[in-house]
């Protein structure tokens, strides 16, 4: 990187972190990062979404639930669609790509089905955090708003990330979204968008050397007359 921008910086040191240190995160600092993802613009100010932290022994059965639910083959019907079913040839090659670069830092091989297993588990105790957040947001709302929570979330992370922070967003979580909104106490129009791991990054943990690439910017911004 040859910018001294020091937004290009922050956004470049980001990366999904999945293994934390025990330091606890100070409420004030959760908050301040809240303060600065709420700032994120949305579609007439909708501000769509809300972050809820978990903690103590609902987190612990939550993730004990999920955990359950997984081993066990459970299906439930998620909130939305995240991906495209089929999954087109070239957006597959990205996914692939980056399992593989997640996999290849534990040293799991492909076929190992037991050690992805383990760590995809890892998801359902938002690997073991300090801080657990469940993203939701209410049901009926437009592909649009989704779009909202998505600058939010990214502002969260990257408020994060300037205060030496960590993080993961946790798709997996909406795996179970009966399950979360029942451990939860949520209503039934509690749609379940995702998790967020957040705290202090183990620098020693080999899966925190998991790096993804970026497509070339050839293919990402095009400038048309
Ligand atoms: C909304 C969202 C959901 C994600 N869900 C998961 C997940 O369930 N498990 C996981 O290990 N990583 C998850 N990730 C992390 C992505 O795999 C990661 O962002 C991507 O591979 C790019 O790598 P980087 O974040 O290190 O730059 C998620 C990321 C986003 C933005």
């Amino acid at each position: 990187m040859t910018s001294t921008d020091p937004f290009a910086a922050l956004a470049a040191q980001r990366t999904s972190v999945r293994g934390y240190t025990r330091q606890p995160v100070p409420d004030d600092l959760l908050h301040d990062l809240l303060v600065s993802a709420r700032l994120a613009p949305s579609g007439a100010n909708l501000q769509p979404g809300t972050f809820v932290q978990v903690r103590g022994a609902v987190r612990q059965s939550l993730s004990q639930a999920m955990t359950d639910a997984y081993r066990a083959n459970l299906a439930e019907a998620e909130d939305y669609s995240y991906f495209p079913d089929p999954m087109p040839g070239h957006l597959r090659r990205r996914q692939v790509a980056a399992a593989r670069a997640l996999y290849d830092s534990l040293g799991i091989a492909r076929e190992d089905r037991a050690g992805r297993d383990l760590q995809f588990e890892r998801n359902f105790r938002f690997f073991d955090a300090p801080v657990a957040l469940v993203v939701t947001i209410e049901g009926g709302m437009g592909a649009g708003c989704y779009m909202d929570l998505g600058m939010a979330l990214y502002g969260l992370l990257l408020a994060a990330q300037s205060r030496g922070l960590s993080s993961c967003a946790i798709g997996a979580l909406a795996s179970y979204p009966d399950l979360v909104r029942t451990h939860l106490g949520l209503t039934p129009d509690t749609h379940i968008v995702c998790g967020v791991a957040l705290g202090y990054a183990d620098a020693a943990a080999p899966v925190n050397q998991t790096r993804t690439h970026r497509i070339d910017l050839e293919n990402y911004f095009k400038v048309v007359g």
